[in-house]
C-alpha cells in the first residue's frame, strides 16, 4: 500500500513538477471531469465578496482567512486549467471561463446583501464545510484514479488545501458568537446545500468546459443533460471510500458522529443517488 504525500499550505503553481506530464495516460473523462473543475474553482472571487459581506464585522483575521482561501481557489483553477490546457492543446481556459462567468451567476452573488443565504453566520459555516467535504474528497477520487503523475501531484495538493478550508469553516463556525442551531437545523442547511449541486453550476461548468464554442448550436446547453453527464464523468472517478469519508466530514459538522449510524445510513444513501443520476 502506497502513503499519498501531504502537501503543506501556501504551495506556488512553480512548484508544481509540470515537466514529469506524460500524456499518454490522460484519460478523456478524468480530462473532461478536470477542464469543469478547474471553472468552478476559478469562480472564487465571487464567494470571497459574498463571504465578506457576511462577516463584514467578523475581525481582521477571519477577513484575512477568507482572502487567503479565495486566492488558494483561484490556484486550483489556475492549476487544473493549465494541466487541461497540457493535456488537450484545443482547450482554452480563458474562453470557457468566460462563457461560464456570462451564464452562470447564484442570486446571491448579485446585490450587496450582509446576510447569509443560509439564514445565520453558523448556517453558511455548515453549507461551506459541506463544499470543502465535496471537494476534498473529489480531490483525494482524482488523486487515487489518475496515473498521469502532474494530476497526481496537483490533485493531492488541492485536496489537502480542501481539508484545511473544511478546518479553517469548522473552526469559523464554533467561533461565531450566536447560538448553536438545533441538530435538525443543521442537518437541513448541510442537506440543502448537497442537493444544490443539482443546480446550474456542476451541469453548466461542464458544459462550458467540454462543448466548445463552434459546436454550441449543435449541441445547446441542457441541464438535465449536461447534469447526468458530469455526475456519470464524476462517478467515473468516485469510489465507495471516497464517499464515506465526504459524508463522516459532513456529519461532523452537523454535531453527530462520524462514525455513528446517521453517517453510515447517510453515506448509503448519497452513494445510491450518485449512483442513480447517472442512469
Ligand atoms: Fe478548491
Ligand atoms: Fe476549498
Amino acid at each position: 500500500m502506497t502513503v499519498a504525500t501531504v502537501y503543506k499550505q501556501g504551495w506556488s503553481l512553480d512548484e508544481v513538477h509540470w515537466h514529469l506530464f506524460d500524456p499518454h495516460k490522460v484519460e478523456p473523462a478524468m480530462l473532461a471531469a478536470v477542464k469543469a473543475a478547474a471553472l468552478v474553482e476559478y469562480n472564487a472571487p465571487d464567494y470571497v465578496s459574498y463571504l465578506k459581506r457576511v462577516f463584514a464585522d467578523g475581525g481582521p483575521q477571519t477577513l484575512d482567512a477568507i482572502e487567503q482561501w479565495g486566492r488558494e481557489e483561484s490556484q486550483h483553477g489556475k492549476a487544473l486549467g493549465r494541466w487541461a490546457e497540457m493535456a488537450d492543446p484545443g482547450f482554452r481556459m480563458d474562453e470557457a471561463f468566460a462563457r461560464f462567468r456570462k451564464g452562470y451567476t447564484p442570486p446571491h452573488f448579485e446585490g450587496d446583501s450582509a446576510q447569509s443565504v443560509r439564514g445565520s453566520r453558523r448556517g453558511e459555516m455548515i453549507a461551506r464545510c459541506v463544499v470543502e467535504s465535496g471537494t476534498s474528497s473529489y480531490y483525494s477520487a482524482i488523486r487515487d484514479a489518475t496515473d498521469e503523475p502532474v494530476l497526481k501531484e496537483i490533485a493531492g495538493r488541492i485536496a489537502a488545501d480542501e481539508y484545511r478550508h473544511y478546518k479553517l469553516f469548522y473552526d469559523t463556525l464554533h467561533a461565531q458568537p450566536e447560538p448553536d442551531l438545533s441538530f435538525w437545523s443543521k442537518l437541513k442547511i448541510a442537506i440543502g446545500r448537497v442537493r444544490e449541486s443539482d443546480d446550474d453550476e456542476l451541469a453548466y461548468a461542464y458544459y462550458c468546459a467540454n462543448v466548445p464554442p463552434d459546436q454550441e448550436a449543435d449541441k445547446p446547453y441542457s441541464r438535465t443533460a449536461y447534469s447526468r453527464a458530469s455526475a456519470a464523468t464524476s462517478m467515473s472517478i468516485y469510489n465507495r471510500k471516497h464517499i464515506q469519508k465526504l459524508v463522516q466530514m459532513v456529519v461532523k459538522a452537523v454535531g453527530a458522529d462520524p462514525h455513528g449510524w446517521i453517517a453510515s445510513l447517510m453515506g448509503a444513501i448519497l452513494w445510491r443517488r450518485m449512483q442513480s443520476k447517472t442512469a
